[in-house]
């Protein structure tokens, strides 16, 4: 066995200790919010557009109300209990990063509330709304 073989597998093994935990680490912090790009891209798009601005048919521009549901408790309830995103195939934790992602990535009109937890999103999208369109108006009078 040569020198250079020695060194290196003991290197090797020191490396596998503390460069694969930390390399990891890294990755996941940075995939989580290119998996919710990348969510928001395959499961809501179609309908929101890339940044949020669709007004096709009934299609709300999310820039000019998200932020201000997202500010008060009961518009954050309905922001999850539309059937967009109450009936997506996301798991509760790719929602509620899916959620972040547009309170983040959007060109807001108004300041936003806090981001969404996990917990939030189970608890609301578990009582889906049928007709959004009379909750929304009531909740928008105030803007
Ligand atoms: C098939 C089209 C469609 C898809 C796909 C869709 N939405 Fe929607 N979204 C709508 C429509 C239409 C509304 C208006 C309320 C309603 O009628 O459901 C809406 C409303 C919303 C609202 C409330 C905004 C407001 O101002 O009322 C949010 C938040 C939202 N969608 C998020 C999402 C997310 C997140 C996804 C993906 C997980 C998604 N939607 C996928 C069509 C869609």
């Amino acid at each position: 066995m040569s020198l250079l073989s020695v060194v290196s597998r003991s290197v090797m093994r020191q490396c596998r200790h503390f460069l694969l935990p930390s390399l990891s680490l890294v990755m996941f912090s940075s995939t989580a919010a290119a998996d919710a790009r990348s969510d928001y891209l395959l499961h809501c798009s179609g309908c929101h557009l890339e940044n949020g601005s669709s007004k096709i048919l009934d299609v709300p521009d999310l820039r000019e109300t998200y932020g201000f549901l997202s500010s008060f408790a009961a518009g954050r309830e309905y922001l999850v209990r539309v059937p967009g995103a109450a009936y997506s195939p996301l798991s509760d934790a790719a929602l509620a990063q899916v959620m972040n992602w547009m309170l983040e990535n959007f060109e807001l009109q108004q300041t936003s509330g806090s981001p969404f937890s996990e917990e939030d999103v189970a608890a609301f999208r578990s009582n889906p709304l049928y007709n959004p369109g009379v909750l929304r108006e009531s909740l928008l009078e105030a803007l």
